[in-house]
Protein backbone atom coordinates (compact mmCIF):
# COMPACT_ATOMS: atom_id res chain seq x y z
CA UNK A 1 0.00 0.00 0.00
CA UNK A 2 1.33 3.77 -0.84
CA UNK A 3 2.14 5.54 2.17
CA UNK A 4 1.04 9.58 1.82
CA UNK A 5 2.81 10.96 4.90
CA UNK A 6 1.37 14.35 4.19
CA UNK A 7 -2.08 13.90 5.77
CA UNK A 8 -3.20 12.82 9.35
CA UNK A 9 -6.20 12.14 10.73
CA UNK A 10 -6.10 11.86 14.06
CA UNK A 11 -7.86 9.51 16.39
CA UNK A 12 -9.94 7.79 13.98
CA UNK A 13 -10.81 3.83 14.27
CA UNK A 14 -8.62 1.37 11.96
CA UNK A 15 -11.85 0.62 9.93
CA UNK A 16 -15.82 0.70 9.72
CA UNK A 17 -18.62 -1.13 9.95
CA UNK A 18 -19.88 -1.42 6.91
CA UNK A 19 -23.44 -2.00 8.31
CA UNK A 20 -23.58 1.54 9.87
CA UNK A 21 -22.46 3.47 6.74
CA UNK A 22 -25.53 5.24 5.51
CA UNK A 23 -27.23 3.62 2.89
CA UNK A 24 -29.66 5.45 -0.14
CA UNK A 25 -32.86 3.48 -1.07
CA UNK A 26 -33.42 3.39 -4.73
CA UNK A 27 -36.99 3.49 -6.12
CA UNK A 28 -36.65 0.02 -6.92
CA UNK A 29 -36.28 -0.84 -3.27
CA UNK A 30 -32.64 -1.63 -3.08
CA UNK A 31 -30.07 -0.02 -0.72
CA UNK A 32 -26.54 1.09 -1.91
CA UNK A 33 -23.93 2.08 0.31
CA UNK A 34 -24.01 6.24 0.42
CA UNK A 35 -20.38 6.33 -0.17
CA UNK A 36 -18.34 4.33 -3.01
CA UNK A 37 -14.56 4.32 -3.92
CA UNK A 38 -13.57 6.19 -7.53
CA UNK A 39 -11.02 3.85 -9.53
CA UNK A 40 -10.19 6.82 -12.07
CA UNK A 41 -6.62 7.19 -11.70
CA UNK A 42 -6.06 9.07 -14.78
CA UNK A 43 -2.44 9.05 -15.34
CA UNK A 44 -1.15 9.50 -11.76
CA UNK A 45 -1.74 5.97 -10.15
CA UNK A 46 -1.48 2.27 -12.35
CA UNK A 47 -3.83 0.02 -12.08
CA UNK A 48 -1.98 -1.94 -9.99
CA UNK A 49 -2.24 0.58 -7.08
CA UNK A 50 -5.97 1.06 -7.79
CA UNK A 51 -6.92 -2.40 -7.35
CA UNK A 52 -4.74 -2.91 -4.35
CA UNK A 53 -6.38 0.27 -2.89
CA UNK A 54 -9.60 -1.67 -3.63
CA UNK A 55 -8.48 -4.45 -1.53
CA UNK A 56 -8.05 -2.04 1.51
CA UNK A 57 -10.26 -0.08 1.02
CA UNK A 58 -13.13 -2.95 1.55
CA UNK A 59 -10.85 -4.34 4.49
CA UNK A 60 -11.96 -1.04 6.21
CA UNK A 61 -15.36 -0.67 5.46
CA UNK A 62 -15.94 0.10 1.80
CA UNK A 63 -18.40 -2.23 -0.39
CA UNK A 64 -19.24 0.49 -3.52
CA UNK A 65 -16.99 0.66 -6.30
CA UNK A 66 -17.22 3.00 -8.93
CA UNK A 67 -15.73 1.18 -11.93
CA UNK A 68 -15.74 2.00 -15.74
CA UNK A 69 -14.55 0.31 -18.94
CA UNK A 70 -12.47 3.39 -20.07
CA UNK A 71 -10.41 3.33 -16.81
CA UNK A 72 -8.32 0.53 -18.28
CA UNK A 73 -8.28 -1.22 -15.02
CA UNK A 74 -10.91 -3.24 -14.60
CA UNK A 75 -9.40 -6.87 -14.87
CA UNK A 76 -7.10 -5.92 -12.32
CA UNK A 77 -9.97 -4.54 -10.08
CA UNK A 78 -11.76 -8.05 -10.92
CA UNK A 79 -8.79 -9.46 -9.42
CA UNK A 80 -9.28 -7.58 -6.21
CA UNK A 81 -12.88 -8.20 -5.78
CA UNK A 82 -12.19 -11.76 -6.60
CA UNK A 83 -9.58 -11.61 -3.12
CA UNK A 84 -12.61 -9.99 -1.53
CA UNK A 85 -14.89 -12.07 -1.90
CA UNK A 86 -12.38 -14.87 -0.64
CA UNK A 87 -11.66 -12.85 2.30
CA UNK A 88 -15.72 -13.88 2.99
CA UNK A 89 -17.53 -10.57 1.54
CA UNK A 90 -20.70 -11.66 -0.54
CA UNK A 91 -21.20 -10.85 -3.23
CA UNK A 92 -24.72 -9.19 -2.18
CA UNK A 93 -22.76 -6.79 0.49
CA UNK A 94 -21.10 -5.43 -2.82
CA UNK A 95 -21.98 -2.63 -4.80
CA UNK A 96 -20.34 -2.56 -8.25
CA UNK A 97 -21.09 0.02 -10.61
CA UNK A 98 -19.39 -0.03 -14.46
CA UNK A 99 -20.48 2.52 -17.34
CA UNK A 100 -20.86 1.71 -21.28
CA UNK A 101 -17.86 4.41 -23.07
CA UNK A 102 -18.84 6.69 -25.46
CA UNK A 103 -17.77 4.70 -28.54
CA UNK A 104 -19.90 1.85 -27.94
CA UNK A 105 -23.57 3.21 -28.16
CA UNK A 106 -23.97 1.19 -31.13
CA UNK A 107 -26.97 -1.13 -30.90
CA UNK A 108 -24.52 -4.40 -31.30
CA UNK A 109 -21.96 -2.91 -28.86
CA UNK A 110 -24.02 -2.14 -25.53
CA UNK A 111 -24.53 -5.77 -24.47
CA UNK A 112 -21.29 -6.98 -25.40
CA UNK A 113 -19.45 -3.58 -23.97
CA UNK A 114 -21.19 -4.96 -20.49
CA UNK A 115 -20.16 -8.60 -21.05
CA UNK A 116 -16.33 -7.69 -21.55
CA UNK A 117 -16.51 -5.78 -17.87
CA UNK A 118 -18.18 -8.63 -16.53
CA UNK A 119 -15.68 -10.88 -17.50
CA UNK A 120 -12.91 -8.39 -16.57
CA UNK A 121 -14.75 -8.01 -13.08
CA UNK A 122 -15.33 -11.83 -12.56
CA UNK A 123 -18.68 -10.70 -12.00
CA UNK A 124 -22.16 -12.12 -12.98
CA UNK A 125 -23.85 -8.92 -12.58
CA UNK A 126 -22.83 -5.41 -11.77
CA UNK A 127 -24.78 -3.71 -9.61
CA UNK A 128 -25.78 -0.59 -12.22
CA UNK A 129 -24.62 0.03 -15.46
CA UNK A 130 -24.62 3.54 -16.61
CA UNK A 131 -24.28 5.49 -19.85
CA UNK A 132 -21.23 7.06 -19.01
CA UNK A 133 -22.09 10.22 -21.62
CA UNK A 134 -25.04 10.94 -23.26
CA UNK A 135 -22.44 11.79 -26.18
CA UNK A 136 -21.50 8.99 -28.87
CA UNK A 137 -18.25 10.04 -29.37
CA UNK A 138 -14.83 8.51 -29.81
CA UNK A 139 -11.31 10.14 -28.19
CA UNK A 140 -8.46 8.94 -27.15
CA UNK A 141 -8.26 8.05 -23.89
CA UNK A 142 -5.79 10.64 -21.75
CA UNK A 143 -6.26 13.18 -24.97
CA UNK A 144 -5.84 17.08 -24.70
CA UNK A 145 -9.35 18.99 -24.01
CA UNK A 146 -9.01 20.86 -27.32
CA UNK A 147 -9.08 17.57 -29.32
CA UNK A 148 -12.10 16.61 -31.63
CA UNK A 149 -13.63 14.48 -32.90
CA UNK A 150 -14.14 14.66 -36.66
CA UNK A 151 -17.35 12.22 -36.64
CA UNK A 152 -19.01 14.23 -33.01
CA UNK A 153 -22.34 14.20 -32.87
CA UNK A 154 -25.21 15.90 -30.60
CA UNK A 155 -27.57 14.06 -28.36
CA UNK A 156 -29.92 12.84 -30.41
CA UNK A 157 -32.66 11.58 -27.98
CA UNK A 158 -33.50 8.94 -30.57
CA UNK A 159 -30.47 7.20 -30.35
CA UNK A 160 -29.54 7.73 -27.35
CA UNK A 161 -33.40 5.98 -26.84
CA UNK A 162 -32.43 3.30 -28.89
CA UNK A 163 -28.80 2.69 -26.36
CA UNK A 164 -30.90 2.71 -23.50
CA UNK A 165 -33.65 -0.40 -25.12
CA UNK A 166 -30.16 -2.17 -24.64
CA UNK A 167 -29.49 -0.98 -21.78
CA UNK A 168 -33.13 -2.28 -20.65
CA UNK A 169 -32.32 -5.64 -22.39
CA UNK A 170 -29.01 -5.82 -19.74
CA UNK A 171 -31.93 -6.06 -16.90
CA UNK A 172 -33.93 -8.23 -18.43
CA UNK A 173 -30.79 -10.33 -18.92
CA UNK A 174 -29.89 -10.10 -15.33
CA UNK A 175 -26.34 -8.63 -16.23
CA UNK A 176 -27.51 -5.14 -14.06
CA UNK A 177 -29.48 -4.83 -11.26
CA UNK A 178 -30.19 -1.16 -12.28
CA UNK A 179 -29.27 0.76 -15.42
CA UNK A 180 -27.99 4.63 -14.80
CA UNK A 181 -26.98 7.42 -16.67
CA UNK A 182 -24.11 10.06 -16.14
CA UNK A 183 -23.48 13.61 -17.55
CA UNK A 184 -27.11 14.29 -17.89
CA UNK A 185 -29.37 17.61 -18.01
CA UNK A 186 -32.57 18.41 -16.48
CA UNK A 187 -33.66 18.66 -20.44
CA UNK A 188 -32.36 15.56 -21.38
CA UNK A 189 -33.47 13.24 -18.30
CA UNK A 190 -37.10 14.21 -18.91
CA UNK A 191 -37.04 13.09 -22.02
CA UNK A 192 -35.55 9.76 -21.09
CA UNK A 193 -37.65 9.44 -18.05
CA UNK A 194 -40.81 10.21 -20.56
CA UNK A 195 -39.55 7.25 -22.96
CA UNK A 196 -38.02 5.07 -20.79
CA UNK A 197 -39.43 1.44 -20.33
CA UNK A 198 -36.90 0.89 -17.65
CA UNK A 199 -36.24 4.83 -15.99
CA UNK A 200 -32.67 5.71 -14.65
CA UNK A 201 -32.07 4.40 -11.08
CA UNK A 202 -29.57 6.43 -10.71
CA UNK A 203 -27.72 9.69 -12.13
CA UNK A 204 -23.63 10.16 -11.91
CA UNK A 205 -22.81 13.77 -11.76
CA UNK A 206 -20.19 16.26 -11.05
CA UNK A 207 -21.00 17.50 -7.61
CA UNK A 208 -18.96 19.28 -4.91
CA UNK A 209 -18.93 22.69 -2.71
CA UNK A 210 -18.07 25.04 -5.72
CA UNK A 211 -20.40 23.10 -7.63
CA UNK A 212 -23.99 21.92 -6.66
CA UNK A 213 -25.92 21.87 -9.47
CA UNK A 214 -28.86 22.39 -7.33
CA UNK A 215 -31.32 22.20 -10.05
CA UNK A 216 -30.61 18.66 -11.71
CA UNK A 217 -29.77 17.40 -7.95
CA UNK A 218 -33.40 18.64 -6.85
CA UNK A 219 -34.87 17.04 -10.30
CA UNK A 220 -33.26 13.82 -9.71
CA UNK A 221 -34.04 13.42 -5.59
CA UNK A 222 -37.51 14.41 -6.94
CA UNK A 223 -38.23 12.14 -9.37
CA UNK A 224 -36.46 8.91 -8.07
CA UNK A 225 -32.82 9.24 -9.47
CA UNK A 226 -30.35 8.71 -6.90
CA UNK A 227 -27.57 11.17 -7.27
CA UNK A 228 -24.03 9.78 -7.32
CA UNK A 229 -21.25 12.50 -7.21
CA UNK A 230 -18.60 12.87 -8.94
CA UNK A 231 -15.18 14.58 -8.05
CA UNK A 232 -16.99 14.91 -4.39
CA UNK A 233 -13.14 16.82 -3.21
CA UNK A 234 -13.33 18.98 -6.45
CA UNK A 235 -10.24 16.26 -8.10
CA UNK A 236 -7.49 19.03 -6.48
CA UNK A 237 -5.06 16.93 -8.36
CA UNK A 238 -6.50 16.69 -11.80
CA UNK A 239 -4.21 16.68 -14.50
CA UNK A 240 -3.64 20.26 -15.87
CA UNK A 241 -4.77 19.23 -19.19
CA UNK A 242 -8.11 19.27 -17.04
CA UNK A 243 -7.53 22.87 -15.87
CA UNK A 244 -8.49 26.30 -16.91
CA UNK A 245 -7.68 29.85 -15.19
CA UNK A 246 -11.28 30.31 -13.83
CA UNK A 247 -11.63 27.03 -11.78
CA UNK A 248 -12.13 26.99 -8.32
CA UNK A 249 -10.25 25.07 -5.54
CA UNK A 250 -12.77 23.38 -3.03
CA UNK A 251 -10.20 22.42 0.02
CA UNK A 252 -9.30 25.72 -0.16
CA UNK A 253 -12.54 27.83 0.47
CA UNK A 254 -11.97 29.41 3.99
CA UNK A 255 -15.81 27.92 5.28
CA UNK A 256 -14.42 24.47 4.34
CA UNK A 257 -10.92 25.10 6.05
CA UNK A 258 -12.86 26.46 8.99
CA UNK A 259 -15.16 23.11 9.36
CA UNK A 260 -12.19 21.32 8.44
CA UNK A 261 -10.44 23.02 11.73
CA UNK A 262 -13.81 22.32 13.86
CA UNK A 263 -12.87 19.17 12.98
CA UNK A 264 -9.54 18.02 12.95
CA UNK A 265 -9.97 16.54 9.72
CA UNK A 266 -8.65 17.88 6.20
CA UNK A 267 -10.89 20.13 4.49
CA UNK A 268 -11.55 17.34 1.82
CA UNK A 269 -12.96 15.50 4.27
CA UNK A 270 -15.55 18.00 5.03
CA UNK A 271 -16.50 18.07 1.09
CA UNK A 272 -17.65 14.22 1.57
CA UNK A 273 -19.09 14.18 4.77
CA UNK A 274 -21.35 17.02 3.23
CA UNK A 275 -21.93 14.99 0.24
CA UNK A 276 -23.22 12.36 2.50
CA UNK A 277 -25.05 14.38 4.29
CA UNK A 278 -26.85 16.36 1.79
CA UNK A 279 -27.92 13.27 0.53
CA UNK A 280 -26.03 12.45 -2.79
CA UNK A 281 -23.49 9.40 -2.90
CA UNK A 282 -20.09 10.68 -3.08
CA UNK A 283 -17.40 8.37 -4.59
CA UNK A 284 -13.99 10.15 -3.25
CA UNK A 285 -11.11 9.11 -5.17
CA UNK A 286 -7.68 7.85 -3.18
CA UNK A 287 -5.18 5.08 -2.98
CA UNK A 288 -4.33 6.10 0.17
CA UNK A 289 -5.57 4.58 3.05
CA UNK A 290 -5.64 7.59 5.45
CA UNK A 291 -6.95 9.04 3.17
CA UNK A 292 -9.92 6.77 2.19
CA UNK A 293 -10.50 5.90 5.61
CA UNK A 294 -11.09 9.73 6.90
CA UNK A 295 -13.53 9.77 3.88
CA UNK A 296 -15.53 6.59 5.06
CA UNK A 297 -15.19 7.30 8.88
CA UNK A 298 -16.83 11.05 7.87
CA UNK A 299 -19.70 9.52 6.64
CA UNK A 300 -20.44 7.96 10.69
CA UNK A 301 -19.75 10.70 12.94
CA UNK A 302 -22.17 13.83 14.01
CA UNK A 303 -23.43 15.58 11.36
CA UNK A 304 -22.60 19.01 10.37
CA UNK A 305 -25.08 22.01 12.09
CA UNK A 306 -27.21 23.38 10.15
CA UNK A 307 -25.28 26.86 10.35
CA UNK A 308 -22.04 24.56 8.51
CA UNK A 309 -24.89 23.28 6.10
CA UNK A 310 -26.09 26.57 5.36
CA UNK A 311 -22.81 27.65 5.10
CA UNK A 312 -21.61 25.51 2.54
CA UNK A 313 -24.92 26.20 0.55
CA UNK A 314 -23.57 29.32 0.22
CA UNK A 315 -20.34 28.60 -1.71
CA UNK A 316 -21.23 27.62 -4.81
CA UNK A 317 -19.85 28.56 -7.41
CA UNK A 318 -21.35 27.18 -10.07
CA UNK A 319 -17.72 26.28 -11.33
CA UNK A 320 -17.88 22.85 -13.53
CA UNK A 321 -14.43 21.17 -13.50
CA UNK A 322 -15.28 18.08 -16.18
CA UNK A 323 -16.47 20.39 -18.61
CA UNK A 324 -16.42 17.84 -21.55
CA UNK A 325 -14.85 19.83 -24.56
CA UNK A 326 -14.03 16.85 -26.36
CA UNK A 327 -17.42 16.19 -27.21
CA UNK A 328 -17.94 19.63 -29.07
CA UNK A 329 -19.73 18.40 -32.64
CA UNK A 330 -19.25 22.16 -34.52
CA UNK A 331 -17.41 24.95 -34.94
CA UNK A 332 -18.12 28.28 -32.80
CA UNK A 333 -19.52 26.26 -29.35
CA UNK A 334 -18.11 26.84 -26.31
CA UNK A 335 -17.89 23.71 -23.45
CA UNK A 336 -21.44 25.69 -22.12
CA UNK A 337 -23.33 24.24 -24.82
CA UNK A 338 -23.55 20.56 -23.76
CA UNK A 339 -24.85 21.08 -20.96
CA UNK A 340 -28.21 22.73 -22.01
CA UNK A 341 -28.00 25.96 -19.41
CA UNK A 342 -31.19 27.54 -20.77
CA UNK A 343 -33.28 24.59 -20.01
CA UNK A 344 -33.61 22.99 -23.50
CA UNK A 345 -31.12 20.73 -25.28
CA UNK A 346 -28.63 22.37 -27.50
CA UNK A 347 -29.72 22.37 -30.83
CA UNK A 348 -27.85 19.88 -33.35
N1 LIG B 1 -19.08 9.67 -14.51
C1 LIG B 1 -18.08 10.44 -14.87
O1 LIG B 1 -18.06 11.01 -15.97
C2 LIG B 1 -16.93 10.66 -13.93
C3 LIG B 1 -16.05 11.73 -14.14
C4 LIG B 1 -15.00 11.93 -13.25
C5 LIG B 1 -14.83 11.07 -12.17
N2 LIG B 1 -15.69 10.00 -11.99
C6 LIG B 1 -15.53 9.10 -10.82
O2 LIG B 1 -15.41 9.90 -9.65
C7 LIG B 1 -14.24 9.50 -8.93
C8 LIG B 1 -13.68 10.65 -8.13
O3 LIG B 1 -13.34 11.75 -8.96
P1 LIG B 1 -11.88 12.41 -8.95
O4 LIG B 1 -10.86 11.41 -8.61
O5 LIG B 1 -11.69 13.14 -10.22
O6 LIG B 1 -11.98 13.55 -7.84
P2 LIG B 1 -12.06 13.63 -6.26
O7 LIG B 1 -12.52 12.37 -5.68
O8 LIG B 1 -12.83 14.88 -6.01
O9 LIG B 1 -10.56 13.94 -5.86
C9 LIG B 1 -9.65 12.90 -5.69
C10 LIG B 1 -8.35 13.43 -5.05
O10 LIG B 1 -8.64 14.07 -3.81
C11 LIG B 1 -7.60 13.82 -2.90
N3 LIG B 1 -8.18 13.23 -1.68
C12 LIG B 1 -9.09 12.21 -1.58
N4 LIG B 1 -9.39 11.98 -0.29
C13 LIG B 1 -8.63 12.83 0.44
C14 LIG B 1 -8.47 13.06 1.83
N5 LIG B 1 -9.20 12.40 2.73
N6 LIG B 1 -7.56 13.99 2.22
C15 LIG B 1 -6.84 14.68 1.34
N7 LIG B 1 -6.96 14.53 -0.01
C16 LIG B 1 -7.84 13.62 -0.44
C17 LIG B 1 -6.63 12.83 -3.54
O11 LIG B 1 -5.50 13.54 -3.96
P3 LIG B 1 -4.04 12.84 -3.91
O12 LIG B 1 -4.13 11.67 -4.84
O13 LIG B 1 -3.14 13.90 -4.38
O14 LIG B 1 -3.84 12.42 -2.48
C18 LIG B 1 -7.40 12.30 -4.73
O15 LIG B 1 -6.59 12.01 -5.85
C19 LIG B 1 -13.31 8.95 -10.01
O16 LIG B 1 -12.30 8.13 -9.49
C20 LIG B 1 -14.30 8.19 -10.87
O17 LIG B 1 -14.59 6.93 -10.31
C21 LIG B 1 -16.74 9.81 -12.83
Amino acid sequence: MIENQSYAFGCAPDAVDPNIVPKRKLYTGAEMPGIGLGTFGSDRFTGAEISAAVIEAASVGYRHFDCASVYGNENLIGQSLKSIGEAGVTREDLWVTSKLWNDKHGEDDVIASCKKSLADLQLNYVDLYLVHWPFPNFHAPGCDVTSRSANAKPYIHDNFMKTWREMEKLVEMGLAKHIGTSNMTVAKLKLVLRDAKIKPACNEMELHPHFQQPELFDFCIDNGIGPIGFCPIGSPTRPDRDKTDTDTVDIEDPVIKSIAQRLGVHPAVVCVKWAAQRGQIPIPFSVYRNEFLGNLISTIIDPLTDDEMRAIASIDRNCRLIKGQVFLWKEGQTWEDLWDINGEITPA
